[in-house]
C-alpha cells in the first residue's frame, strides 16, 4: 500500500497512564480501559486520501498499524450515505453499515483488530458476541488464517449471524446467560492464558477502525452533520465515532463537531437510566429487547460513551420494542433500506426526538436486515404485516 503508517500510543481513560503499542486491554495501574492516541498527520493528508480507494484503509495514516504487510482486509467501509430528503425541515441521511462485507459496522473494527493480532504474532482470536462481532471476527480470522473462538449467549443470537460464524469456521462456545455473562467468560478465558487475542470492544485497536465512519461522513457530506444518532449496546461504536470527529477537529479540518445521541432499547438502557437519574452507572440485571444486538445490561464502554455524549452536548434516550419494529418497517417501506432491529432503534430515536433537532442529521444503521429474519413473527404479533 505504501505511505506512512499510523504512529500511536495507548492511554488509560481513567488515570491517564501511557503505554507503547501492545496487545493489552486494561491499564496495569488502575484497571481502566485504554484508548489509542494517534500522532495525527497534517490536514493536507486528506488531499492524498481523496485520491484513494473508498475503504477503511484509505485512512491508513490515521490508523494504528505498524506493519502494512500485516493488514487483513475484505474491503470494508466505504458504505452508502443515503439521503432521506427533506424531513420536518431537516436534512436527514442514513449511513448504511449493512453494506460492509459481513453486513455490519463491526468489519471496520475487525480489519484493524485482526491486523493487529497478526502483527502481534497471535494465531488465535476470541470474542463474546450478540452475533455481529462473531460473524465479523470469524470472517477476518478465516481471511488471515487464524483460529477464531466465539462465545455466544445460548439461544439469544439472531439466526443469520450464527449461520455466518459457523460458515466462516469459528469454534462456537455457547454460554448460559446473557451477553454480559458471555463477555465475562471470554475475558476469564483469555486472562487464564488461552493465547487468544481478545477482539471485543474492550480492544482499543478495534475501535480505531470504527472511527473511520466519522471520516467517511465528513467526506461524503463535505462537512459534518449537526447530529449523529447511534444505537448503543456495549457502547464502543458511539465512542469510536466521536473520536473520529474529534480527530478531524484536531487536524483543523472542521470547526465544529456533531451532537452525539445514543439510543438504547428500553429493556436494556443503563446509560439512559444514568442520564435521566443521578449520573451514577448501574448495570441492568436481565436485559430484554427484540433488538438482540443491543441486549446488553453492562456496557463495558459506558465511560467512553458517557464522555462522548456529554462532551458533544448530546443525550441518551430509549425506545420501546414496538417503536423499534415500526421504525424498521418505515425505513424499509418508505425508503428502501432494510436494517436489523438494533439499527432501527437509531431511526426510532430520531423520530422520537425530531422536534428537538435543527439542520443536518445522520442516522447510523449498524447492521443489515437480512441478519435477523425471525423478527417477522414479531411484526406479525404487532399486527404490522
Ligand atoms: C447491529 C448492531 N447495532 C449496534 C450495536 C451496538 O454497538 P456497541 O456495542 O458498540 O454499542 C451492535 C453490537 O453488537 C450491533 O451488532
Ligand atoms: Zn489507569
Amino acid at each position: 500500500m505504501g505511505g506512512r503508517i499510523g504512529k500511536h500510543k495507548l492511554r488509560c481513560i481513567v488515570c491517564g497512564s501511557e503505554y507503547g503499542p501492545a496487545p493489552i486491554h486494561w491499564c496495569g495501574e488502575c484497571g481502566g480501559l485504554l484508548e489509542v492516541v494517534m500522532e495525527l498527520p497534517k490536514r493536507s493528508i486528506f488531499v492524498k486520501i481523496r485520491g484513494r480507494r473508498w475503504f477503511v484503509w484509505r485512512y491508513r495514516e490515521l490508523l494504528p498499524v505498524d506493519r502494512e504487510d500485516c493488514i487483513v482486509s475484505l474491503y470494508e467501509g466505504g458504505t452508502r450515505l443515503l439521503g432521506l430528503g427533506e424531513f420536518n425541515g431537516l436534512s436527514v441521511y442514513v449511513k448504511v453499515e449493512g453494506d460492509n462485507p459481513t453486513g455490519s459496522f463491526k468489519d471496520r473494527g475487525m480489519t484493524v483488530g485482526v491486523s493487529k493480532a497478526v502483527e502481534f504474532g497471535f494465531n488465535k482470536v476470541a470474542c463474546a458476541s450478540t452475533g455481529n462481532t462473531s460473524a465479523s471476527l470469524a470472517a477476518y480470522a478465516a481471511r488471515a488464517g487464524l483460529e477464531a473462538f466465539v462465545f455466544l449467549p445460548r439461544g439469544k443470537v439472531a439466526r443469520g449471524k450464527l449461520f455466518q460464524a459457523i460458515a466462516y469456521g469459528a469454534k462456537i462456545i455457547e454460554v448460559d446467560g446473557s451477553f454480559d455473562d458471555a463477555l465475562r467468560t471470554v475475558v476469564n478465558h483469555v486472562k487464564e492464558g488461552a493465547g487468544a487475542y481478545l477482539l471485543n470492544s474492550v480492544n482499543p485497536y478495534r475501535l480505531e477502525g470504527q472511527k473511520t465512519l466519522a471520516y467517511e461522513v465528513y467526506e461524503q457530506l463535505g462537512s459534518v452533520p449537526d447530529y449523529v444518532f447511534v444505537p448503543v449496546g456495549n457502547a464502543g461504536n458511539i465512542s469510536a465515532i466521536w473520536k473520529g470527529f474529534k480527530e478531524l477537529r484536531d487536524m483543523d479540518l472542521i470547526d465544529s463537531v456533531p451532537v452525539m445521541v445514543g439510543v438504547q432499547a428500553r429493556g436494556a438502557a443503563p446509560l439512559v437510566d444514568m442520564y435521566r437519574g443521578d449520573g451514577v452507572f448501574r448495570p441492568v440485571e436481565n436485559p430484554e429487547t427484540i433488538a438482540t444486538a443491543i441486549r446488553i445490561g453492562n456496557p463495558v464502554n459506558w465511560r467512553k460513551a458517557w464522555s462522548a455524549v456529554s462532551e458533544s452536548g448530546g443525550w441518551f434516550l430509549s425506545v420501546s420494542d414496538g417503536e423499534i419494529v415500526r421504525a424498521q418497517l418505515e425505513l424499509a417501506r418508505r425508503f428502501g433500506i432494510l436494517v436489523e432491529p438494533a439499527s432501527a432503534s437509531a431511526y426510532a430515536g430520531f423520530l422520537k426526538d425530531i422536534d428537538k433537532l435543527d439542520g443536518t442529521v445522520v442516522i447510523v444503521t449498524t447492521g443489515h436486515g437480512l441478519k435477523d429474519p425471525d423478527v417477522l413473527s414479531y411484526w406479525d404479533l404487532q399486527g404490522l404485516v
